[in-house]
């Protein structure tokens, strides 16, 4: 069994679109012709063998696996969620909390909760840690304020030389706050390419380290990553898994279905859907376009989510993102008594069931008139987490350029910082405070 992509349950819902434009739209990313281009460095960053930057990535993570029981991540969006998305697809959701071999991995920085941020310092508390800061821009405000408090954490419980053994900042090569401070201090520093957006970035050091300290092969999920980028870059046919996607999706929004719902049947899948709709929605929801990327987890949402999937107003679309093994030690028991009347199913692996929950609800939801589109790896491990990544960036990027806009820029994210900026009093937002405040 292989990757797959299977839309027989979601192309009948809409014309197909014609098999030229996916190909303009395949050519103009490959190519790098269209818009956002300067932002392309991920295409190809499986393809380039950089052992340099591996080797120092795997000794920092060695090193931080053995001097620490914590491993603090401080970043936002892209500089976050694929970390987690891989740690928890790959080892565990209950990461944090199941017999492991490799330090905890907290994420923080990603909030402004007060309550959140101080019980962070609470879980540490009696525990050796170390830091990686992470962003982009070295000036995003939220791991911005986070790095302040841990930073001085840091320096009360190991002194400022002691930190600074401990903590590790991906950046920019050269620009930002985040970048003259590690430089300021002596923080080794990774580099996070000019060219790489935040949400593509989990393929290089933002995504690595933290991946990496959790015991994850690193290199079995590029491995996995580059033969996925072989595959789509290279087939200019409707046999690429990324063009069916693409295709499909943006067919389905043509004819009014505009709201994606990312759906699993594996909780470990969880922050693979939280990373997946940063990816398109940041990428697809500008000038007055793009699909809604939404998520459930199943069957846990079929019990609240599922009547209005299966009933409400009719503009879903589903994709649903499972695994071709399955787990089949876990079998129903037989009871003497059958008080729960379950014994039909005694000698059932607990996976088959939700494999039939699975291919029922799908049958149930296309009947309901939601078109399914369901994406296939073989198993949970870090090569097949590669290749989910990959493919999910490559139709991401093709199917921008279908929906007509730049899928690598975010200029709608700057509306809230802007006001916040304006409110919490940073110098320069003066006249926007005093007109803010009047609206107040
Ligand atoms: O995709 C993006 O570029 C953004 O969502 C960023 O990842 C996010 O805003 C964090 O930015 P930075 O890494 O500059 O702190």
């Amino acid at each position: 069994m292989a990757f797959t992509v299977n839309v027989k349950n979601a192309s009948g819902f809409a014309p197909a679109l014609a098999e030229r434009e996916v190909l303009a739209a395949h050519e103009t990313l490959v190519n790098g012709t269209g818009r956002g281009n300067d932002f392309l460095g991920w295409v190809r960053l499986p393809l380039q063998n950089n052992e340099e930057e591996l080797a120092r990535i795997e000794a920092a993570a060695a090193k931080i696996r053995s001097n620490s029981q914590v491993l603090l991540v401080i970043g936002i969006g892209g500089s976050y969620l694929g970390a987690r998305a891989a740690i928890e697809f790959v080892r565990s959701p209950n990461y944090n909390l199941v017999v492991k071999d490799s330090p905890q991995v907290i994420f923080a920085g990603n909030t402004l909760s007060a309550w959140q941020t101080a019980e962070i310092f609470d879980m540490l508390e009696g525990k050796d840690v170390s830091v990686n800061v992470i962003s982009k821009s070295g000036t995003t405000t939220e791991p911005a304020v986070a790095f302040r408090l841990f930073r001085e954490y840091m320096e009360k419980k190991y002194g400022v030389e002691g930190a600074k053994e401990r903590i590790y900042a991906t950046t920019d090569k050269a620009k930002g706050a985040l970048k003259s401070l590690a430089d300021a201090n002596g923080y080794p520093c990774f580099v996070i390419p000019d060219d790489v957006g935040g949400r593509f970035s989990v393929l290089t050091p933002v995504g690595l380290l933290p991946i990496a300290v959790a015991g994850i092969d690193i290199r079995q999920m590029l491995a996995g990553a580059k033969s996925m980028a072989e595959k789509l870059i290279h087939d200019k046919s409707m046999h690429n898994p990324a063009w069916v996607y693409a295709a499909t999706r943006n067919a389905l929004y043509r004819k009014g279905y505009t709201t994606e719902i990312f759906a699993s049947y594996e909780p470990r899948v969880r922050y693979t859907a939280e990373w997946w709709k940063q990816l398109y929605g940041e990428s697809e929801g500008k000038e007055g376009k793009g699909i809604f990327p939404a998520s459930v987890e199943l069957t846990a949402d079929l019990h609240s989510m599922g009547q209005y999937i299966q009933e409400g107003e009719r503009f879903l679309m589903e994709t649903v993102v499972g695994f071709a093994e399955a787990d089949e030690t876990l079998q129903v028991p037989f009871a003497l008594k059958n008080e729960d009347g379950l014994n039909f199913l005694a000698g059932h692996a607990v996976s088959e069931l939700n494999n039939m929950a699975e291919a029922g609800t799908i049958l149930a939801h296309m009947d309901g008139g939601v078109p399914v589109m369901e994406v296939t790896v073989d198993n949970a491990s870090a090569y097949c987490f590669g290749e989910l990544v990959y493919f999910f960036e490559f139709a991401c990027g093709l199917s921008g350029y279908l929906l007509g806009v730049n899928p690598f820029d975010q200029p709608g994210v700057e509306a809230y910082k802007q006001n916040m900026y304006a409110l919490i009093g940073k110098p320069g937002f003066e006249d926007r405070r005093a007109e803010l405040e009047k609206r107040l």
